[in-house]
Protein backbone atom coordinates (compact mmCIF):
# COMPACT_ATOMS: atom_id res chain seq x y z
CA UNK A 1 0.00 0.00 0.00
CA UNK A 2 1.71 3.35 -0.79
CA UNK A 3 2.05 6.20 1.77
CA UNK A 4 1.27 9.65 1.26
CA UNK A 5 4.74 9.94 0.78
CA UNK A 6 5.20 7.64 -2.03
CA UNK A 7 1.77 9.00 -3.75
CA UNK A 8 3.02 12.42 -3.30
CA UNK A 9 6.38 11.95 -5.47
CA UNK A 10 4.09 10.75 -8.20
CA UNK A 11 1.75 13.44 -7.72
CA UNK A 12 2.95 17.01 -7.27
CA UNK A 13 3.89 18.28 -10.90
CA UNK A 14 1.85 21.43 -9.69
CA UNK A 15 3.68 21.95 -6.51
CA UNK A 16 7.29 21.32 -8.43
CA UNK A 17 6.13 24.01 -11.43
CA UNK A 18 5.36 26.30 -8.88
CA UNK A 19 8.95 25.65 -6.99
CA UNK A 20 10.85 25.96 -9.90
CA UNK A 21 9.51 29.26 -10.48
CA UNK A 22 10.44 30.41 -7.26
CA UNK A 23 13.66 29.67 -7.56
CA UNK A 24 13.92 30.96 -10.54
CA UNK A 25 12.57 34.15 -9.40
CA UNK A 26 15.28 34.55 -6.83
CA UNK A 27 17.94 33.53 -8.89
CA UNK A 28 19.53 36.95 -8.99
CA UNK A 29 20.14 36.73 -5.33
CA UNK A 30 22.40 33.68 -5.27
CA UNK A 31 25.69 33.22 -7.20
CA UNK A 32 28.82 31.14 -6.32
CA UNK A 33 30.10 34.15 -4.57
CA UNK A 34 26.82 35.29 -2.17
CA UNK A 35 26.92 34.62 1.35
CA UNK A 36 24.20 32.73 1.89
CA UNK A 37 25.13 29.11 2.37
CA UNK A 38 22.48 27.70 5.24
CA UNK A 39 18.97 27.28 4.11
CA UNK A 40 15.80 26.11 6.30
CA UNK A 41 12.93 24.64 4.32
CA UNK A 42 9.37 24.70 6.21
CA UNK A 43 7.12 21.74 5.08
CA UNK A 44 9.60 20.13 2.87
CA UNK A 45 6.95 17.25 1.59
CA UNK A 46 9.05 14.37 -0.09
CA UNK A 47 12.13 16.50 -0.52
CA UNK A 48 12.13 16.74 -4.07
CA UNK A 49 12.64 20.66 -4.02
CA UNK A 50 14.33 20.53 -0.79
CA UNK A 51 17.40 18.37 -3.07
CA UNK A 52 16.80 20.53 -5.81
CA UNK A 53 17.97 24.04 -3.67
CA UNK A 54 21.73 22.56 -4.36
CA UNK A 55 20.68 23.19 -8.00
CA UNK A 56 19.33 26.73 -7.82
CA UNK A 57 21.50 28.02 -5.44
CA UNK A 58 25.12 26.92 -5.46
CA UNK A 59 26.88 28.69 -2.38
CA UNK A 60 24.64 26.59 -0.17
CA UNK A 61 26.48 24.32 2.08
CA UNK A 62 23.59 22.73 4.12
CA UNK A 63 19.66 22.65 4.63
CA UNK A 64 17.42 21.94 7.28
CA UNK A 65 14.34 20.66 6.24
CA UNK A 66 11.26 19.76 8.36
CA UNK A 67 7.48 18.68 7.56
CA UNK A 68 4.94 17.20 10.35
CA UNK A 69 4.11 14.54 8.29
CA UNK A 70 6.39 11.34 9.00
CA UNK A 71 5.87 9.60 6.08
CA UNK A 72 6.87 12.49 3.90
CA UNK A 73 10.10 12.58 5.74
CA UNK A 74 10.33 8.84 5.18
CA UNK A 75 10.01 9.11 1.64
CA UNK A 76 12.58 12.54 1.81
CA UNK A 77 15.07 10.52 3.69
CA UNK A 78 14.88 7.55 1.47
CA UNK A 79 14.23 9.02 -2.17
CA UNK A 80 15.63 12.80 -1.72
CA UNK A 81 18.61 12.46 0.99
CA UNK A 82 21.72 14.26 0.62
CA UNK A 83 25.44 14.38 2.99
CA UNK A 84 24.09 18.00 3.49
CA UNK A 85 20.71 17.46 4.20
CA UNK A 86 18.83 16.80 7.66
CA UNK A 87 14.89 15.92 7.09
CA UNK A 88 13.60 16.50 10.54
CA UNK A 89 9.63 15.44 11.51
CA UNK A 90 8.60 19.02 12.65
CA UNK A 91 5.27 20.90 13.06
CA UNK A 92 5.89 24.68 11.91
CA UNK A 93 3.60 25.81 14.01
CA UNK A 94 5.92 24.22 17.33
CA UNK A 95 9.00 26.45 15.05
CA UNK A 96 10.12 28.00 18.43
CA UNK A 97 11.00 24.50 19.99
CA UNK A 98 12.81 23.46 16.86
CA UNK A 99 16.50 22.93 17.65
CA UNK A 100 19.25 21.65 15.23
CA UNK A 101 23.03 21.45 14.62
CA UNK A 102 22.78 24.24 11.80
CA UNK A 103 20.53 26.19 14.33
CA UNK A 104 22.64 26.14 16.96
CA UNK A 105 25.70 27.05 15.12
CA UNK A 106 24.16 30.14 13.57
CA UNK A 107 20.82 31.27 12.46
CA UNK A 108 19.62 30.44 8.46
CA UNK A 109 20.73 32.72 5.36
CA UNK A 110 17.91 31.51 3.30
CA UNK A 111 14.23 30.34 4.32
CA UNK A 112 12.44 28.26 1.75
CA UNK A 113 8.49 27.35 1.94
CA UNK A 114 6.74 26.16 -1.01
CA UNK A 115 2.82 25.74 -1.10
CA UNK A 116 2.86 25.04 2.85
CA UNK A 117 1.84 28.09 4.34
CA UNK A 118 -2.16 28.43 3.17
CA UNK A 119 -2.23 25.23 6.42
CA UNK A 120 -0.39 27.61 8.87
CA UNK A 121 -3.23 29.47 10.89
CA UNK A 122 -1.36 31.74 13.37
CA UNK A 123 0.59 33.71 10.76
CA UNK A 124 1.81 36.10 13.44
CA UNK A 125 3.67 33.24 15.53
CA UNK A 126 5.15 32.54 12.50
CA UNK A 127 6.28 35.67 11.52
CA UNK A 128 7.85 35.49 15.38
CA UNK A 129 9.47 32.51 15.30
CA UNK A 130 11.55 33.37 11.35
CA UNK A 131 12.81 35.62 13.72
CA UNK A 132 14.53 33.32 15.62
CA UNK A 133 15.88 31.61 12.56
CA UNK A 134 16.60 34.64 10.51
CA UNK A 135 19.73 37.24 10.60
CA UNK A 136 19.65 40.88 9.12
CA UNK A 137 20.21 40.46 4.76
CA UNK A 138 18.39 36.30 5.09
CA UNK A 139 16.21 36.19 2.00
CA UNK A 140 12.82 34.43 2.16
CA UNK A 141 11.09 32.21 -0.53
CA UNK A 142 7.54 31.45 -0.38
CA UNK A 143 4.61 30.50 -2.19
CA UNK A 144 1.28 29.97 -1.28
CA UNK A 145 -1.84 29.54 -2.81
CA UNK A 146 -3.84 32.99 -2.81
CA UNK A 147 -7.65 31.50 -2.39
CA UNK A 148 -8.49 28.02 -1.60
CA UNK A 149 -10.41 26.58 -5.17
CA UNK A 150 -14.07 25.41 -4.24
CA UNK A 151 -13.53 22.48 -6.22
CA UNK A 152 -11.56 21.34 -2.78
CA UNK A 153 -14.49 22.37 -0.20
CA UNK A 154 -17.31 20.84 -2.51
CA UNK A 155 -14.71 17.31 -2.82
CA UNK A 156 -14.06 17.54 0.97
CA UNK A 157 -17.85 17.24 1.23
CA UNK A 158 -18.13 13.91 -0.57
CA UNK A 159 -14.89 12.24 0.73
CA UNK A 160 -15.78 13.17 4.57
CA UNK A 161 -19.73 11.54 3.61
CA UNK A 162 -17.68 8.42 2.29
CA UNK A 163 -15.55 7.65 5.08
CA UNK A 164 -18.76 8.77 7.46
CA UNK A 165 -16.39 11.50 8.94
CA UNK A 166 -17.35 14.89 10.69
CA UNK A 167 -17.00 17.78 8.58
CA UNK A 168 -14.86 20.74 9.88
CA UNK A 169 -15.33 23.56 11.24
CA UNK A 170 -13.19 26.53 10.07
CA UNK A 171 -12.59 28.99 13.16
CA UNK A 172 -14.53 32.16 13.00
CA UNK A 173 -13.18 35.11 10.76
CA UNK A 174 -10.42 36.52 13.47
CA UNK A 175 -9.16 39.98 13.39
CA UNK A 176 -6.19 40.82 10.76
CA UNK A 177 -6.10 39.26 7.68
CA UNK A 178 -6.72 35.96 7.92
CA UNK A 179 -9.47 34.34 5.74
CA UNK A 180 -10.35 30.30 6.63
CA UNK A 181 -11.55 28.81 3.55
CA UNK A 182 -15.33 28.46 3.48
CA UNK A 183 -15.42 24.61 4.26
CA UNK A 184 -12.01 23.54 5.02
CA UNK A 185 -9.43 24.60 8.01
CA UNK A 186 -6.88 25.86 5.36
CA UNK A 187 -6.25 29.75 5.99
CA UNK A 188 -4.86 32.15 2.77
CA UNK A 189 -3.93 35.66 2.14
CA UNK A 190 -3.62 36.96 -0.79
CA UNK A 191 0.14 38.72 -1.87
CA UNK A 192 -0.53 42.31 -0.90
CA UNK A 193 -1.49 40.75 2.75
CA UNK A 194 1.54 38.55 2.80
CA UNK A 195 3.74 41.43 1.64
CA UNK A 196 2.29 44.21 4.44
CA UNK A 197 2.81 41.00 7.29
CA UNK A 198 6.20 40.62 5.86
CA UNK A 199 6.88 44.32 5.97
CA UNK A 200 5.85 44.53 9.41
CA UNK A 201 8.53 42.07 10.55
CA UNK A 202 11.45 43.39 8.93
CA UNK A 203 11.26 41.99 5.42
CA UNK A 204 11.43 44.08 2.22
CA UNK A 205 9.95 42.37 -0.59
CA UNK A 206 11.93 41.93 -3.18
CA UNK A 207 10.01 40.02 -6.24
CA UNK A 208 6.10 38.86 -6.01
CA UNK A 209 4.01 37.55 -8.76
CA UNK A 210 0.65 36.36 -9.10
CA UNK A 211 -0.17 33.58 -11.02
CA UNK A 212 -4.06 31.94 -12.08
CA UNK A 213 -3.52 28.33 -13.53
CA UNK A 214 -6.30 26.69 -14.84
CA UNK A 215 -6.42 23.09 -13.85
CA UNK A 216 -8.25 19.76 -15.39
CA UNK A 217 -10.00 17.34 -13.43
CA UNK A 218 -9.48 14.08 -15.62
CA UNK A 219 -12.14 11.24 -15.50
CA UNK A 220 -9.18 9.07 -14.75
CA UNK A 221 -9.43 10.36 -11.10
CA UNK A 222 -5.42 11.27 -10.73
CA UNK A 223 -6.63 14.97 -9.67
CA UNK A 224 -8.07 13.61 -6.48
CA UNK A 225 -5.15 11.87 -6.14
CA UNK A 226 -3.07 14.81 -6.26
CA UNK A 227 -5.12 16.51 -3.79
CA UNK A 228 -5.14 14.11 -1.48
CA UNK A 229 -1.49 13.24 -1.75
CA UNK A 230 -0.82 16.98 -1.45
CA UNK A 231 -1.00 16.50 2.22
CA UNK A 232 -5.58 16.53 2.24
CA UNK A 233 -4.64 13.21 2.83
CA UNK A 234 -2.78 12.46 5.80
CA UNK A 235 -4.18 16.07 7.71
CA UNK A 236 -7.74 15.51 6.63
CA UNK A 237 -8.79 12.19 7.04
CA UNK A 238 -5.53 9.78 8.44
CA UNK A 239 -6.75 7.14 5.69
CA UNK A 240 -5.02 5.52 2.82
CA UNK A 241 -6.21 6.82 -0.60
CA UNK A 242 -5.87 3.08 -1.53
CA UNK A 243 -8.99 2.64 1.21
CA UNK A 244 -11.32 4.43 -1.56
CA UNK A 245 -13.05 2.19 -3.96
CA UNK A 246 -12.73 2.65 -7.75
CA UNK A 247 -16.06 3.10 -8.17
CA UNK A 248 -16.30 5.85 -5.33
CA UNK A 249 -13.40 7.63 -7.09
CA UNK A 250 -15.61 7.62 -10.44
CA UNK A 251 -18.25 8.62 -8.95
CA UNK A 252 -16.63 11.79 -7.42
CA UNK A 253 -15.02 12.62 -10.45
CA UNK A 254 -18.78 12.21 -12.06
CA UNK A 255 -19.93 14.98 -9.48
CA UNK A 256 -17.01 17.14 -9.86
CA UNK A 257 -17.45 17.30 -13.72
CA UNK A 258 -21.46 17.58 -13.02
CA UNK A 259 -20.26 20.81 -11.24
CA UNK A 260 -17.66 22.62 -12.53
CA UNK A 261 -18.28 21.08 -16.18
CA UNK A 262 -17.97 24.74 -18.98
CA UNK A 263 -16.18 27.07 -16.56
CA UNK A 264 -15.05 29.27 -19.52
CA UNK A 265 -16.57 27.12 -21.94
CA UNK A 266 -13.85 24.83 -21.30
CA UNK A 267 -14.90 21.31 -19.84
CA UNK A 268 -13.91 20.94 -15.80
CA UNK A 269 -11.28 23.78 -15.47
CA UNK A 270 -11.25 25.76 -12.38
CA UNK A 271 -8.43 27.71 -11.22
CA UNK A 272 -5.98 27.76 -8.97
CA UNK A 273 -4.29 31.15 -7.64
CA UNK A 274 -0.91 31.66 -6.53
CA UNK A 275 1.63 34.09 -5.12
CA UNK A 276 5.14 33.66 -5.45
CA UNK A 277 7.39 36.04 -3.00
CA UNK A 278 11.02 36.65 -2.34
CA UNK A 279 11.68 38.47 1.01
CA UNK A 280 14.86 40.15 2.04
CA UNK A 281 15.47 40.89 6.17
CA UNK A 282 16.53 44.31 6.66
C1 LIG B 1 1.80 20.56 -0.87
S1 LIG B 1 3.02 19.91 0.19
C2 LIG B 1 4.45 20.85 -0.31
C3 LIG B 1 5.73 20.11 -0.02
C4 LIG B 1 7.02 20.71 -0.57
N1 LIG B 1 7.30 22.01 -0.05
C5 LIG B 1 7.01 20.72 -2.07
O1 LIG B 1 7.24 21.77 -2.66
O2 LIG B 1 6.77 19.67 -2.67
C6 LIG B 1 2.62 20.62 1.75
C7 LIG B 1 3.48 20.06 2.86
O3 LIG B 1 3.30 20.85 4.02
C8 LIG B 1 3.39 19.98 5.13
N2 LIG B 1 2.78 20.66 6.27
C9 LIG B 1 1.48 21.03 6.42
N3 LIG B 1 1.32 21.59 7.63
C10 LIG B 1 2.54 21.56 8.25
C11 LIG B 1 3.01 21.97 9.52
N4 LIG B 1 2.19 22.51 10.41
N5 LIG B 1 4.32 21.79 9.83
C12 LIG B 1 5.16 21.22 8.92
N6 LIG B 1 4.77 20.80 7.71
C13 LIG B 1 3.47 20.97 7.38
C14 LIG B 1 2.63 18.75 4.66
O4 LIG B 1 2.90 17.61 5.45
C15 LIG B 1 3.13 18.63 3.24
O5 LIG B 1 4.27 17.83 3.16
Amino acid sequence: MLKIGQTYSQYSSFQERMWHRLADLSKAYFDNDSPYTKLIDLGCGNGARTLSCFEHFPSLHSITAIDSNPDMIREAREKNSHPDISYHHFDINCLEQFESEQFVSGQFDVLTSNWVLHWIKDKNTLFENIDQFSRSGSVMLLSSCERIPSILGDMDQVIRDYLKLDHPKPDHLKPGHLKPSRELPLYYLNAQEWCSMAESYGWSKCEVVTDIEHRCVKSDGSYIKEWYAASAGKAFYDVPFEQFDVSFIKELTQYIHARYADVKGQNWVFTEESALMVFKKQ
